[in-house]
């Protein structure tokens, strides 16, 4: 597979284009997950998707005197880390948040430059998926509605070899592209968009804009259609998100990063059992608890692979990603790394649904780091 540069390194975003300010964001779950870490003075815990720090500021919140490593692979989102805690220093109360610019896989390398020792850190926090900041800025070209760049990196320039969705819609072949739209997208008719966009290469040569593949799409798929939970969705909504999954390898590297925290996290003296009771709070002291959020099926079953010792999810072996050079593949599983908390789900309560619409499709669970005896 050959992937090239953009050629729109000049796009000017549209002038109603929401500015980043203005950007409305609200943590998901925020509450349930700093109940169940329960920051204690002198803990550590590790955000792994930093984003707007909507989680990172909950943690905080309860003014523990903890520190936070705020993980996160969008250079802008590393600039807001660095922001807050530069405020938090100020503040001189005992609390630390350490920004770390990276991807879930190259935690260890950024920790192993700190000197962070391994099984160290008390708690950690997955959100998985493109944050609000991501999804709304045209530029970024994530957003169906802004108009912007067919981009989707979530590195943003950081490697100059990873390709955009824009190299992947113009260069790749029909199957490969359907298979990115079913593996990535669950797309039913993912053939038929895939064969639209090598037709339209005869007449626009290329698609450069989030608006030109979304008229697209929507024009060869027509009509309103609806997501699992009956919501009305853009017709190119499962395209959109099949790309930018494929851009970012977010289902290997979601994979690497539940292994990657691992190796970080407290072990808990819990024996490995396969008895599913929850654990009880004094066994929970003694490991760290990794809670990650899931949008969507495709995530969750990863998540929920890796807490039960399942075998690697399609999707997270996907042959499309192993051609990929920025990552290793997936490792089978051996053993038992985790123990559910809790083995029931959270899920948002409808308070916070109404509040935040895009949290309506969120799923929490929680693991404990068991010890590898
Ligand atoms: C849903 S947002 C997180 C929002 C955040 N919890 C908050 O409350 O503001 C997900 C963030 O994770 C980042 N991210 C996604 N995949 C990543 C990866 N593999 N490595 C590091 N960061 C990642 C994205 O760049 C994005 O900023």
């Amino acid at each position: 597979m050959k992937l090239f540069r953009p050629l729109w390194t000049h796009f000017k975003p549209l002038a109603e284009e929401k500015s980043v300010d203005k950007i409305k964001h609200l943590p998901v779950l925020a509450k349930e997950i700093t109940q169940i870490l329960e920051p204690r003075d002198g803990q550590y815990f590790i955000d792994m998707t930093f984003g707007g720090g909507g989680h990172t500021k909950y943690l905080l919140s309860t003014h523990k005197k903890i520190t936070i490593f705020a993980l996160d692979r969008d250079p802008a989102a590393f600039q807001r880390a660095i922001v807050l805690a530069k405020d938090v220093d100020a503040k001189e109360n005992g609390q630390k948040v350490i920004p770390l610019l990276g991807r879930f896989s190259e935690l260890s390398t950024l920790m192993g430059k700190l000197k962070v020792p391994k099984h160290f850190v008390d708690g950690a926090i997955m959100d998985l998926g493109a944050s609000s900041f991501q999804f709304e800025e045209g530029p970024r070209g994530f957003s169906l509605r802004a108009n912007g760049p067919l981009d989707m990196r979530m590195d943003a320039d950081r490697f100059p070899n990873m390709p955009t969705a824009a190299d992947v819609v113009n260069t790749l072949g029909a199957e490969e592209l359907a298979k990115i739209f079913k593996t990535y997208g669950e797309e039913k008719y993912a053939m038929k968009v895939a064969q639209t966009i090598i037709d339209s290469r005869f007449m626009m040569k290329s698609l450069r804009t989030t608006q030109e593949l979304a008229t697209l799409v929507a024009n060869v798929l027509g009509g309103e259609r609806y997501d699992q939970l009956g919501r009305s969705a853009h017709p190119a909504t499962k395209v959109f998100q099949a790309l930018r999954i494929f851009v970012n390898n977010e289902m290997n590297e979601i994979s690497h990063g539940i292994d990657t925290v691992s190796r970080y996290l407290k072990r808990s003296e819990h024996p490995q059992t396969d008895d599913d009771n929850d654990l009880v709070t004094e066994e929970r002291a003694k490991g760290g608890l990794l809670g990650v959020i899931s949008f969507h099926s495709l995530e969750d079953k990863i998540v929920k692979g890796k807490f039960v010792g399942l075998k690697p999810t399609k999707a997270e072996k996907n042959t499309i990603a192993y051609e990929r050079p920025d990552l290793e593949p997936v490792i089978e599983r051996e053993r038992k790394t985790w123990k559910f908390y809790q083995t029931r789900i959270i899920y948002p309560s409808e308070n916070e649904v109404n509040l935040n619409p895009r949290s309506r499709s969120a799923k929490l669970r929680f693991g404990v780091r068991l010890n590898d005896a």
